[in-house]
């Protein structure tokens, strides 16, 4: 019995500590300016303030790592950004994706370039060498809010790094001032590029845009689902509190049923309950707005009391969802096979240093699981320290991960 108990206290241990490879670490975010002079030309205009630029999003395609700064403040260098792979500084500068250009705000009159980058939060790197951008077109969030160009999917071709496509979402995508656009998960298969669907969630407006590539066309689905819960907007991470209405937000796509199509799992972040719905409903326009469908929709199940995640990834080797949990500086997982509930639901790694605020998670073509911490609670309604280490990408595989949890089949 006792060797038993000690056995398996160690596996739990073994488990929770699965250490994540700290990949960089940034105490305040650096670019790589075309010159000396510009980085201090663009200090001096304030055009860069260092402690306004929060990284955000990630994902990684070939020997990029996307970063995202979106503009939430004044003086944020460049909002879409890569770190080259091949960086050998912990703490290497950023590099503006596709351009310099593209990342500046254009001044007063003058037109907007068609690559434009104004401020983005999340991005979504597809199996056919593209990368799609929800571009909110919001810059300054918290000072003067200025609506550059209207929210907007723009898709680049990772191989040219130019701008293949820019869909403006439409009237009827948006909830007048709620709206607010944070992430974007493409739907594709790699024999099928063009038939791509992208499902945008609105946290401010408890809804889903949907986007069909190939109709050049949007929609917006409403469920009560994607509404938070009143219960669980008030939380505390790295010792601030905050209360927060924030609905849908994360989405994370399983692999293809028989059907052809995928299980859409979501959550909204202010709740503590995951649910899904087949991507056959989302896709077809006049079922996924037709009130009669509320039933189609599904309750996973529940994470636990402090269970409130931000961003999702799923591994279809697996069949393991990862999902951030931002009260308990921690990632965690659950495989679908087995009810989710919080014995079904564990830590896969938690530090309550290096994980205050797991913004983003995202799973790359070689089975790397990444994630962003990045303290923004204390950005937002405090101030960072730039004496410490305040922003941090960090790596594990998937299999790690998962290794001696409830997750492994
Ligand atoms: C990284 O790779 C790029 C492109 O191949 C190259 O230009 C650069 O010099 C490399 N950097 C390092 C630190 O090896
Ligand atoms: C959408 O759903 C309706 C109702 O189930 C069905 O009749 C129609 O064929 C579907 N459309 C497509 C394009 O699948």
């Amino acid at each position: 019995m006792l060797k038993y108990l000690a056995l398996s206290s160690c596996a739990l241990l073994a488990a929770v500590s699965a250490q994540l490879g700290d990949v960089f670490e940034w105490k305040e975010l650096s670019f790589a300016w075309p010159d000396e002079d510009a980085k201090t030309a663009a200090l001096k205009t304030r055009d860069y303030v260092p402690e306004n630029n929060l990284p955000l999003g990630l994902g990684r395609w070939k020997d990029k790592l996307f970063v995202t700064v979106p503009r939430w403040k004044a003086g944020v260098a460049a909002s879409l950004n890569y770190i080259p792979l091949n960086a050998t500084d912990k703490s290497p500068a950023l590099v503006p994706y596709p351009s310099w250009k593209a990342n500046r705000i254009p001044g007063k009159g003058e037109a907007p370039a068609d690559d434009q980058i104004v401020s983005v939060f999340r991005i979504n790197v597809d199996v056919c060498d593209r990368l799609w951008v929800m571009e909110t077109g919001l810059a300054d969030i918290l000072g003067n809010p200025n609506q550059v160009i209207p929210p907007s999917i723009a898709i680049f071709d990772l191989n040219t790094d130019k701008l293949l496509k820019r869909y403006n979402l439409g009237e009827n995508d948006i909830k007048g001032d709620d709206s607010f656009f944070a992430n974007i998960i493409v739907d594709v298969t790699k024999d099928a590029c063009d038939k791509a669907f992208a499902y945008i969630p609105d946290l401010g407006g408890y809804g889903i845009v949907v986007y069909s590539l190939a109709e050049d066309k949007s929609w917006r689905v409403k469920h009560n689902y994607f509404h938070f819960d009143p219960l669980k907007g008030d939380m505390t991470v790295g010792g601030v509190n905050f209360q927060w209405t924030d609905g849908v937000f994360g989405i994370a796509l399983g692999p293809l049923n028989e059907n052809g199509y995928r299980t859409a799992y979501f959550h909204p972040l202010a709740s503590c309950t995951e649910f899904s719905v087949s991507t056959q409903i989302l896709r077809n326009e006049s079922l996924a707005t037709d009130p009669q469908s509320f039933e189609l929709y599904k309750v996973e199940g529940g994470k636990g009391d402090v269970g409130q995640s931000s961003s999702s990834a799923f591994d279809e080797k697996t069949n393991v969802l990862f999902m951030t949990q931002l009260q308990r500086d921690a990632i965690a997982c659950w495989n679908p096979r087995t009810k989710l509930q919080p014995d079904t639901f564990p830590l896969v790694t938690q530090d309550h240093e290096k994980l205050i605020f797991t913004n983003d998670i995202s799973i790359d073509a070689e089975r790397n699981l990444w994630v962003l911490s990045d303290r923004m609670p204390v950005f937002i309604y405090r101030e960072l320290d730039p004496n410490q280490v305040n922003y941090r990408i960090l790596r594990m595989t998937v299999d790690e991960a998962i290794k001696g949890t409830a997750c492994e089949a």
